[in-house]
């Protein structure tokens, strides 16, 4: 099964998606988690998306859309996968459709996370994620079971992110609104959009995607 977790930043896209990965065999495809690799990695593209991230503004297109296609043409997407930050913009979504044509795949569910814009910010700033295998946590939501250590590989690193900051956020959440909101009746006129309420606890909204799955 292939899916899009479509929501505004901190809504638990990446929470969730972790946990398919984990429990469901699904491939998480984090366009965020991409381009901070590249970011990292020095690469043409990470010196392109750097300060562009920073601001909190849409990384180019034409980046995003080479960058998700080469990934989704790799072996273990055929498996399912769930795409965790992309699409953002109409242009994405369409060239989604086009890619998923020529390669014979499609998209069953669109799952929108609904969430209180109010919540984002504390989730957003509280936020940190294990620097070894990128984990993610929250200082008030989820705490590892051992403080300083990682549950899932024991390592005692950790990072936060540079976007991850109230002023940035008001610039992402200005983003979302103005150009991946109009997604939400692109993908309800096409009968594969979902709701989950993403301000119940991550188990209750894990059940909840879940649920969506099992009756696609
Ligand atoms: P990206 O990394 O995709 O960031 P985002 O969309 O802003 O989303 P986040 O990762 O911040 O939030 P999330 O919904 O995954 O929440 P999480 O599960 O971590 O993109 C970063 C940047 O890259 C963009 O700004 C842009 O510049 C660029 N970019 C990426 N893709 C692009 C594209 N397609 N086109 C153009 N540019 C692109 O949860 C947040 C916190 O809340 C966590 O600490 C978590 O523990 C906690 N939490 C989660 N769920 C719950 C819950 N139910 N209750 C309580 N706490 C919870």
């Amino acid at each position: 099964m292939n899916i899009i977790l479509l929501g505004p930043p901190g809504a638990g896209k990446g929470t969730q998606a972790q946990r398919l990965q984990a429990e469901k065999g699904m491939v998480q495809l984090s366009t965020g988690d991409m381009l901070r690799a590249a970011v990292a990695s020095g690469s043409e593209l990470g010196k392109k998306a750097k300060d562009i991230m920073e601001k909190g503004e849409l990384v180019p297109d034409s980046l995003m859309v080479g960058l998700i296609q080469d990934r989704i043409a790799q072996p273990d997407a055929a498996k399912g996968f769930i795409l965790d930050g992309f699409p953002r913009t109409e242009a994405q979504a369409k060239a989604l459709d086009e890619m998923l044509g020529k390669a014979g795949k499609k998209l069953d569910r669109v799952v929108e996370m609904e969430v209180d814009e109010k919540a984002l910010t504390e989730r957003i700033v509280g936020r940190f994620t294990c620097a070894k295998c990128g984990t993610g946590y929250h200082e008030k939501f989820k705490r590892p079971k051992v403080d300083g250590v990682c549950d899932v590989c024991g390592s005692k690193e950790f990072t936060r992110r540079k976007d991850d900051n109230a002023e940035t956020m008001k610039t992402r959440m200005a983003a979302y609104r103005a150009q991946t909101e109009p997604l939400l009746p692109y993908y309800g006129a096409r009968g594969v959009l979902r709701k989950v309420d993403g301000m119940a606890a991550m188990d209750e909204v894990y059940r909840q995607i879940s649920g969506i799955l099992s009756g696609a």
